[in-house]
């Protein structure tokens, strides 16, 4: 973005930077509108402004405005011949560097580059800080608090024989989960069996359950196992078990405090050595008290409960698992397309994610098939960009409260005396009369 009044060197510096993505914005306001729209990289900003363009009081106020709605933003100043003074000044502000006029074109276009490369390191630096110390169970991507804990819950877990139950909505997770638990533990060698309770017809649920012998019903032709003994020595993993049938979690409750099952048609008991990890969306307590699940059954499932947040409470989770699944779907369909623009990364940010990882994974699929640029567009996986002008109103208020509460402690500490009160909050005797005017707050000679 390049702020600039004179016409004749906004001109210039448009020729200057035509391989750049430039806004050109005379004055302050509207530099500011354009900032919380755009939030530029890099900011090119000339002192003198008008009101006062041969003074400098609107260029410095600009400049505090730009570090406060995007305090990552490089801000080139450009003062005028031998203005050291201001040049100085505003580095101390938070500029990134100053330029001072006449402008050379090329020497203007290498601060810029330098000014992009630094922007960008900076980012990335934020990025790997943020993704680090977070040891990744196998497949499991995640850089959130709180799934760091889950995390590390499943890896505690994981070696004793626990029977585990995992809540979470659909798509967050809890297969992945669970198969990590079963890899973690000691029964690795062994298999992971899963059924899923829900989608397996009552009639037929007990004989995919605990087997069947030959003959056992129509159809019955030979002895089948059931998952339950497949799964001996290893890990059973019961989906959905909430949409147990009440029949058959009397069944299940009896296995588990036996360890004993028998075949659809059977009559022996056959022992089976089994860990079992349940996973539901449910709310089991409700059905307890609805009278459609047993509170006994419940207790020997859930030795330990974990419960998995869905991705729209797991800060950065979302693009973290973006970009990492991008590199596996480029390679799956054959095409390069080079991460996610502004936009894009917005909308994953603030869309709601109702169906989780799985709906971010279909999003994803369905972007890198369809996506004709470079990089990833909200609009290739058909997310809404949310209009930010209300969460930067938001922040600037909070800030606005919190300046006007700091204030006033630091006065009611120092019983109103300015120069103690500028002292403890670090700020200069004008600063504090400044503020106090600000927040109308009295005591302050005018
Ligand atoms: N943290 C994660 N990192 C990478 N992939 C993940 C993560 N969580 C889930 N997935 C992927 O998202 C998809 C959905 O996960 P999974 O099947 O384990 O969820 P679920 O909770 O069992 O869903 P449902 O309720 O729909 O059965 C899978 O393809 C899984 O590999
Ligand atoms: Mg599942």
């Amino acid at each position: 973005m390049i702020i600039e009044d004179d016409p004749g060197l906004q001109s210039q510096m448009r020729w200057c930077f035509d391989a750049y993505d430039v806004t050109v914005v005379d004055t302050r306001e509207t530099a500011i509108a354009e900032i919380r729209r755009r939030e530029p990289p890099v900011v090119i900003l000339d002192l003198g402004l008008p009101p006062d363009a041969e003074g400098t009081t609107e260029g410095v106020a600009a400049l505090g405005e730009i570090l406060s709605l995007t305090p990552n933003a490089k801000v080139i100043v450009v003062t005028g011949n031998d203005d050291k003074q201001n040049s100085v000044k505003s580095i101390g502000l938070g500029a990134y560097d100053f330029y001072q006029k006449p402008i050379d074109p090329d020497l203007l276009n290498l601060v810029v580059q330098r000014a992009f490369r630094i922007y960008e390191l900076e980012e990335e630096n934020k990025r790997l800080y943020h993704n680090d110390g977070s040891k990744m169970l196998e497949g499991i991507i995640a850089g959130s608090d709180n799934m760091d804990r889950v995390c590390r819950l499943i890896e505690k877990v994981a070696p004793t024989d626990a029977t585990a139950i995992l809540f979470g909505e659909s798509g967050t997770g809890k297969e992945l989960l669970a198969s990590a638990l079963h890899t973690l533990s000691d029964r690795s060698d062994g298999r992971f069996v899963a059924i899923n309770c829900a989608a397996i017809p009552e009639n037929l649920l007990e004989s995919e359950l605990f087997g069947h012998e030959k003959g056992a019903f129509t159809g019955a032709v030979k002895r089948t196992l059931g998952k339950v003994e497949l799964a001996d020595r290893g890990t059973l993993f019961l989906d959905e078990i909430g949409d147990l049938s009440l029949g058959l979690q009397a069944k299940l409750l009896r296995f588990l405090q036996q360890r004993v099952i028998e075949r659809v048609g059977g009559r022996e008991e056959i022992a089976v050595d089994v860990r079992v990890v349940c996973a539901t969306h449910q709310d089991l307590k409700a059905l307890i008290e609805a009278g459609q699940f047993r509170e006994d059954l419940y207790y020997r499932i859930s030795e330990v409960a974990v419960r998995i947040p869905p991705l729209r409470e797991r800060d950065g989770d979302a693009l973290l698992i973006a970009r990492t699944m991008l590199d596996g779907l480029n390679r799956k369909h054959k095409r390069s397309i080079r991460g996610f623009n502004n936009d894009a990364i917005k909308a994953i940010l603030a869309y709601h994610w109702p169906g989780n990882v799985r709906e971010l994974e279909n999003k994803l699929n369905g972007a890198v098939i369809l996506s004709e640029g470079k990089q990833i567009s909200a609009h290739d996986l058909d997310l809404e960009v949310p209009d930010e002008s209300m969460t930067y109103l938001n922040l600037r208020s909070a800030r606005h409260e919190a300046e006007r509460r700091v204030l006033r402690q630091a006065l009611a500490q120092t019983s109103g005396n300015l120069s103690r009160a500028s002292e403890l909050l670090g700020i200069t005797r004008p600063t504090i009369y400044d503020l106090m005017k600000k927040h109308n707050i009295g005591g302050a000679p005018d």
